[in-house]
């Protein structure tokens, strides 16, 4: 009995990873097509593309589902993105899966990034710090940190995304796409309440600190 049990686990165990392995084999062949823009790591070079390296299984998933819902919705729900709906709009679930499981498998690359000599850019990293991690009482801005992390690494399970690492000219493109309310596949409005209120200087300041972490 006890010997059947052992085996009944190993055999568990040997299938799990043998779907794991399935999943980053046929992710890493379907990412092919995603090499152009974001590289076969993930690590996308052009910074107005999102890294996705390391990024966490479930909001990649919300991610490229939501931009399929955009473009079978006419926009009506999830995210909406010509290019990235183009290039989703027939992937299935399983697509979805493997692609997923892949590029969260990849590491992410960091720019060693300290904070700025310049003295005006050092002040603009001063109150991106403040503002990131205090929030903003007087003005009803929550603290990224509270979501997101101190280092930005977010957290999976709430489906609070990693920014830290990002590239900067994607975070700014993405807060005034919150802002604008452009983009709106944020659940209970959790980015479009805090964006709303952001101005363009903060949003610059808050980038120039968020690259650093
Ligand atoms: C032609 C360039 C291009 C290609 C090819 C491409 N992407 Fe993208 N991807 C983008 C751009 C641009 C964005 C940002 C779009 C936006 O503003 O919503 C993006 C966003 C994403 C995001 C959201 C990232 C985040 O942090 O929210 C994911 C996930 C993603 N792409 C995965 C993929 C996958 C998987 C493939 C291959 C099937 C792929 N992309 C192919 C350009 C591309
Ligand atoms: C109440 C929680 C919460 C707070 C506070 C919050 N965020 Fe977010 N943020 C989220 C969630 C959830 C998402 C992902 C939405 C989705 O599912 O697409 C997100 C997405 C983002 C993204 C897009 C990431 C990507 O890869 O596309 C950026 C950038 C961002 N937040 C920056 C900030 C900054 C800067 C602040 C502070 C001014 C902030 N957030 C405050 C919850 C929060």
């Amino acid at each position: 009995m006890y010997k059947k049990n052992i085996l009944i686990l190993m055999w568990a165990l040997l299938s799990s990873q043998q779907v794991l392995s399935g999943n980053l084999q046929a992710g890493k062949q379907k990412a092919m097509v995603c090499a152009a823009c974001h590289q076969i790591d993930g690590n996308s070079m052009v910074p107005i593309y999102p890294k996705i390296a390391g990024q966490s299984l479930s909001y990649l998933k919300k991610q490229l589902t939501d931009y399929r819902s955009a473009m079978r919705t006419g926009g009506q729900e999830g995210r909406q993105n010509a290019i990235m709906g183009a290039l989703v709009v027939a992937l299935s679930d399983q697509d979805i899966d493997d692609l997923s499981t892949y590029f969260s498998h990849q590491a992410l690359s960091y720019r060693a990034s300290s904070p700025p000599d310049d003295p005006m850019q050092k002040k603009q990293y001063e109150l991106g710090k403040q503002l990131y991690r205090g929030g903003d009482m007087d003005r009803h801005i929550a603290a990224c940190a509270s979501c997101h992390g101190w280092q930005g690494q977010g957290l999976a399970s709430a489906g609070f995304p990693r920014i830290s690492g990002q590239n900067a000219p994607y975070l700014q493109d993405q807060l005034k796409a919150f802002r604008s309310y452009k983009r709106q596949n944020d659940m209970n409005h959790m980015m479009r309440s805090t964006a709303k209120k952001l101005t363009d200087k903060d949003i610059q300041n808050l980038t120039i600190y968020i690259s650093t972490l």
